[in-house]
């Protein structure tokens, strides 16, 4: 189990001690340990590094060769921004905030899909929402019952959020499950959680295990959509696993990240990991 910051600075750094982690599975032993208790087979983030055994140390009587250190993953062409709001790639975690920090988009909509949410958490950006209303009619040709269970939240609404995080659990533990205000991705309109309507698992972890996450995971990036919070890589995203939240960065980026085994975009843009605010 995890006990809160103990864990996240773990990966606190540079885009080298990032790519190390990423690419040798360095400090498994202490993720594995500071994970949350994954449910019950719940299957592993792509990219998720194995909870094996580290390499044995060479012979003590033997010159160990250096490490090679990871070559960068490239990063690809900046075809939009990483830093404007409105951008289906924008990157917004604990190192990079919201600009302006009560940003609101401005093609806020109501996709036509089943949802839980009233008012504003019903609502997406204009572009999220179509993705949203392809992905859950594929759903359900499959036969995979999917629902929206909280999209939109404006500052203020972020603001009662966190607080009652923060109220119910402490500061710390709050900061691994919700945004501080002017963090959040529900504010851009790009990211929504789902539920599959009639599970005991919302929001919960065991979530990972309902068709509506085993599908969301497996197929959303064939509708524009990647698990943003994917288990084990809460030193990179900040959070631990949100099957539930899902972010909009388009098809072809998502389909790139799926290909290549990619489980965060901080990886995939080439960006610091951010396990904690500044
Ligand atoms: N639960 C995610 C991190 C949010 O609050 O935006
Ligand atoms: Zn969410």
């Amino acid at each position: 189990m995890c006990h809160n910051q103990e864990c996240l600075p773990a990966m606190a750094g540079s885009r080298r001690a990032f790519g190390r982690f990423l690419a040798l599975g360095a400090g498994l032993t202490v993720l594995a340990a500071c994970t949350p208790e994954a449910p019950a087979g719940a299957p592993p983030s792509s990219a998720s590094p194995t909870a094996s055994a580290p390499p044995s140390p060479p012979a003590a009587t033997t010159a160990s060769p250096a490490v090679p250190e990871p070559e960068p993953v490239p990063s690809p062409a900046r075809k939009f921004s990483l830093t404007d709001p409105a951008s289906p790639w924008l990157v917004v975690n604990k190192y990079r905030p919201l600009a302006p920090a009560d940003y609101a988009p401005a093609d806020l909509v109501r996709p036509a899909v089943a949802t839980s949410a009233a008012g504003d958490a019903a609502l997406l950006n204009s572009t999220t929402a179509a993705a949203a209303e392809a992905m859950f009619a594929a759903a359900a040709q499959d036969g995979v019952a999917m629902i929206l269970a909280s999209g939109y939240r404006s500052y203020a609404t972020q603001v009662a959020t966190y607080n009652g995080y923060v109220a119910s659990r402490g500061q710390a533990d709050a900061d691994t499950a919700s945004a501080r205000p002017g963090y959040s991705e529900h504010q851009t309109g790009w990211s929504f959680d789902i539920a599959d309507g009639g599970g005991g698992c919302a929001f919960q972890p065991c979530f990972a295990d309902q068709p509506a996450a085993v599908w969301a995971k497996a197929n959303g990036h064939r509708f524009g959509f990647v698990v943003r919070y994917p288990l084990r890589f809460h030193p990179v995203t900040g959070y631990y696993y949100e099957p539930w939240h899902l972010r909009y960065i388009g098809v072809e980026a998502a389909t790139e990240m799926a290909a290549r085994g990619i489980s965060t975009v901080e990886e995939y843009f080439g960006l610091e990991a951010a396990p904690g605010y500044p």
